[in-house]
């Protein structure tokens, strides 16, 4: 399992590159008018910093302009999978940029028949949000489950699942269960995933133990 930062905080990929654990980015419209910054600089300088792909979003709706748009962000680097939202436009833009090899992420999935069509259309990435289904009451892990059958059933279609909409541990668990190739993960969660009190109380006591035999390695 491939673990992508859901972020546009350059300074937390950064921080976070050296864990070993950073595969990828993925960021997001509401997530670069966070960071504050130019969506260009962003993107060049997590490409600069990741060897995985960098997931960088359409802003239009109609398939014209979102064909020039991704293929402008594609031209800026080979690492940036384009983001295009899970509409009869947005896949149609997936089905052509595929047929280029351009890595797409098709995004905002709800429904296992949302992601077989995703698939369909060559996507590489298809991103179901569990967290957002979790929010209007429905278990979200389902739709990983759900896609997870669907895609076995047709080994010919070759999308990766990207569970993302992560907001705690929990969530990589059960993603991790269910299959799914790739979490994207908030830098606050991935760093979430090191912590247990028993790991933090173990470690005070083997210190302490260990300094009382003044001994030295
Ligand atoms: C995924 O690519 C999205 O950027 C992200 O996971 C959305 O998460 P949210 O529902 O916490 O905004």
């Amino acid at each position: 399992m491939e673990f992508f930062l859901d972020t546009a905080d350059v300074n937390e990929v950064k921080e976070l590159i050296d864990t070993g654990f950073v595969d990828g980015i993925t960021t997001n419209p509401t997530l670069i008018a966070r960071s504050g910054r130019q969506w260009k600089d962003v993107v060049k300088e997590m490409c600069a910093i990741v060897e995985g792909p960098v997931s960088v979003e359409v802003a239009s709706l109609d398939y014209e302009t979102m064909i020039q748009e991704a293929r402008r962000l594609a031209d800026i680097n080979e690492k940036i999978a384009i983001k295009v939202p899970l509409t009869p436009a947005g896949l149609r833009v997936c089905k052509e940029l595929s047929t280029d090899d351009i890595m797409v992420n098709v995004t905002l999935c709800f429904t296992p028949v949302q992601a077989l069509l995703a698939a369909k259309a060559g996507a590489t990435f298809v991103s179901p949000f569990v967290g957002r289904m979790d929010d209007i009451g429905h278990d979200g892990m389902d739709l990983i489950k759900d896609i997870r059958v669907i895609y076995e059933n047709y080994a010919g279609l070759g999308a990766n699942i990207l569970a993302a909409s992560i907001r705690h541990p929990l969530h990589v668990l059960q993603a991790a269960k269910a299959g799914a190739d790739v979490a994207t993960i908030p830098p606050s969660v991935l760093r979430q995933l090191y912590k247990h009190p028993l790991t933090d109380r173990g470690i005070d006591a083997f210190v302490k133990d260990w300094e009382s035999t003044g001994q030295k390695i």
